[in-house]
């Protein structure tokens, strides 16, 4: 007999609190040296259909390497840990999560998915599209901004959490730190972390990957302008900024910046707040991290993890490590 199935969403968050992350990152960033704004405000509704836009261009192969990976060991992933909970941290659309889902399901271990993300909109849409397809299904959003608080429900274990899609490339070295030390301490044994790294490679194709040749990542970018004016009640002439997107070997990160064309005084009347841009000034918006598989291992082992498995794709661009408590 199946169980019926059912969609929840839970909120981590109190109210206001997103309002108010964007105004402290805002108020921060741009009045900093150099300026700078969190990627994480890319994604409301319009830049997240950008973003899948993104996904879909010849340039950017991360997605289309990873789901590569994932579909050749979607099922040694579920063999290994037979989990009854799938974790899915910044689960966006769930698209790749599908393929976990079904060799789960395949052993016979899935019982309950637990997408989480800040968007509810995109956790709703994405949960009743998986609630058809899965019968039997439980299926518990949590909306929470994962890099503070992670909030993965009690339930039946063991318990696989999934960070896909290079998402860990967004954060610092420190931050990486944090946020897998903070991922560490909600498992315990017998559960595993599934995570995706993009991988160092030639600047070129890099560089490409984050400046197409149709615009799409350019537009991305500057809608960050967009959230800010219509968030903030902001001015930003989104036309007058330039994107930029840079190879940083020392950090071996990509930076997406914007590049101010001409002088320009941008007001954001909710924060009272006037910022000055010289032309050429640039403000970063992105980092976007591309690990090497030593690096990458180390960092997840000082968080307490021993990796199990490593993958890459059949050009080795982008890498997905499998790993444990110990
Ligand atoms: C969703 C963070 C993995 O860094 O490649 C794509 C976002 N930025 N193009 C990435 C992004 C520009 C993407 N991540």
């Amino acid at each position: 007999m199946t169980r019926p199935t059912s969609l929840t969403v839970r909120g981590h968050l109190p109210d206001g609190y997103l309002a108010d992350a964007l105004r402290r990152d805002a108020a921060l960033g741009l009045t900093a040296h150099p300026k700078w704004l969190p990627p994480k405000w890319f994604y409301d509704a319009r830049g997240s259909r950008l973003f899948e836009d993104i996904t879909r261009l010849p340039e950017y192969y991360p997605t289309r390497a990873e789901r590569e990976i994932l579909e050749r060991h979607a099922v040694d992933i579920a063999a290994t840990l037979s989990a009854h909970t799938l974790v899915e941290l910044g689960s966006g659309s769930s698209e790749k999560t599908r393929l976990l889902l079904d060799a789960l399901r395949g052993i016979g271990s899935l019982e309950r998915y637990v997408p989480v993300d800040v968007s509810e909109p995109a956790l709703v849409e994405a949960g009743e599209a998986l609630l058809r397809d899965y019968p039997g299904l439980a299926v518990e959003a949590v909306v929470s901004d994962f890099d503070a608080h992670l909030g993965i429900p009690d339930g039946p274990g063991p318990t696989l959490v999934a960070f896909l899609g290079g998402t860990l490339g967004n954060l610092t070295p420190d931050q990486r730190a944090v946020f897998l030390a903070s991922v560490r301490s909600q498992l315990r044994a017998g559960d595993g972390l599934v995570l995706g790294a993009d991988l160092v490679k030639d600047p070129g194709v890099l560089v490409r990957a984050y400046d197409d040749a149709a615009g799409v990542t350019a537009d991305f970018n500057r809608n960050v302008l967009r959230v800010l004016n219509r968030e903030l009640d902001a001015d930003f002439n989104v036309d007058r900024f330039d994107h930029v997107a840079v190879w940083d070997s020392q950090n071996a990160w990509i930076e997406m910046r914007l590049r101010s064309h001409g002088d320009q005084t941008v007001k954001l009347r909710d924060l009272d707040l006037v910022v000055e841009f010289a032309d050429g000034e640039e403000m970063r918006t992105e980092i976007s991290a591309k690990f090497r598989a030593s690096g990458l291992a180390a960092e997840i082992e000082r968080a307490g993890f021993a990796v199990t498995r490593w993958w890459t794709d059949s050009e080795n661009r982008f890498g997905v490590a499998l790993a444990t408590p110990v």
